[in-house]
């Protein structure tokens, strides 16, 4: 039973599922944007915005985050943003990638959808094309402003339909339940958009409930607050319902005290189709391999749970079968080398 090491865990091909690409907008590409647009920012030098990283509470980041994006205005923006985290994907054996962009976030600044989808598929494209990066988009509504401005951001992503693969719900969850949502996410799956939210991060075990039943999604983000109700982890491990989760972003944001309380392993090892994903990694302290290792270092996770969970990440991906099978024969492959 061999703990995983840095070298064990960035040798296997993993699939990320959770990632918003906002926050993956590092200090330096920040600064960098608001010279170019002479945008005012509350900080000068990269030390003083890692600084100011400190949260008590997913709303004390989602402040920042907001605040970060507000520096993305023209097309390239947006490309170089993508294709810094596609790179990292290719540093990293992310092999495969979903990633959620927030519209809302953009449009509500005055930036044209276009201009945001347009700047991440080219740089989609690019690595598709130099290196064989496999990825695709979920686009996110703000659960903190209302149904009706979902609504009209869907009729934009319909206009970009063979560029999105699925619709997600972020932001600030407590006293926004699913059911807000339950008629932007019944058009969006007529539409043939595949379906994911985020429940049970901050909020009570019953938004994960209220997820699955109203909103019909095929993977739950987060999903810790599960641990609450036995007979919903029960069915989870049953449906082998996927929960893209997220341990350093957890801890920074005080979802849990310490690391070695994350339920994340346990919940592996009770046969449940948990993942490891990075969320915000510019902000939480690191990039996918990074959660890894957070997971080897607290939990003492091991190769084969390491093995388990990037099978999971394929398993939980909305790849068909056929590629998903040539996934995990890679995991299998690089396995051997042990
Ligand atoms: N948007 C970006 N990161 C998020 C998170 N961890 N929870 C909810 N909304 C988010
Ligand atoms: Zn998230």
């Amino acid at each position: 039973m061999t703990v995983a090491s840095l070298e064990f865990i960035a040798r296997l091909p993993k699939a990320e599922l959770h990632l918003h690409i906002e926050g993956s907008l590092e200090p330096d590409l920040l600064l960098e944007l608001a010279e170019k647009h002479k945008i005012d920012l509350l900080y000068k030098t990269i030390e003083e915005v890692e600084a100011a990283y400190q949260f008590d509470s997913l709303q004390s980041f989602l402040d920042l985050y907001y605040m970060g994006a507000g520096v993305l205005i023209d097309e390239q923006d947006f490309y170089d943003l993508m294709w810094r985290y596609l790179c990292r994907c290719r540093e990293e054996n992310i092999v495969h990638t979903e990633i959620m962009f927030d519209p809302q976030t953009h449009t509500g600044r005055g930036i044209l959808f276009d201009v945001v989808i347009n700047g991440f598929t080219r740089a989609l494209e690019d690595a598709r094309q130099q290196w064989g990066q496999s990825s695709s988009l979920i686009m996110c509504f703000l659960r903190h402003l209302p149904e009706s401005e979902a609504l009209l951001t869907l009729a934009q992503g319909l206009a970009h339909k063979d560029k999105i693969l699925s619709v997600g719900l972020d932001s600030s969850e407590v006293g926004h339940p699913p059911e807000k949502f339950q008629k932007v996410f019944s058009l969006a799956k007529e539409a043939g958009f595949s379906r994911v939210a985020h429940a049970g991060e901050e909020g009570p075990v019953q938004y994960i409930h209220s997820a699955i039943s109203l909103l019909d999604v095929q993977r739950i983000d987060h999903g810790v607050r599960c641990v609450d109700d036995p007979a919903l982890v029960e069915n989870l491990k049953k449906n082998r319902m996927p929960l893209t989760m997220c341990p350093l972003s957890n801890v920074r944001l005080c979802v849990f005290d310490q690391m070695r309380e994350h339920p994340i392993l346990k919940l592996l090892d009770e046969g449940l189709c948990v993942t490891v994903n990075s969320d915000d990694p510019s902000y939480f302290g690191g990039y996918l391999n990074e959660n890894y290792l957070a997971l080897a270092k607290a939990l003492s996770m091991t190769e084969s749970q390491a093995v388990q969970l990037a099978r999971n990440s394929f398993e939980a991906s909305f790849l068909d079968d056929t590629r998903k099978q040539l996934f995990l024969s890679k995991i299998d492959a690089s396995a051997l080398f042990v």
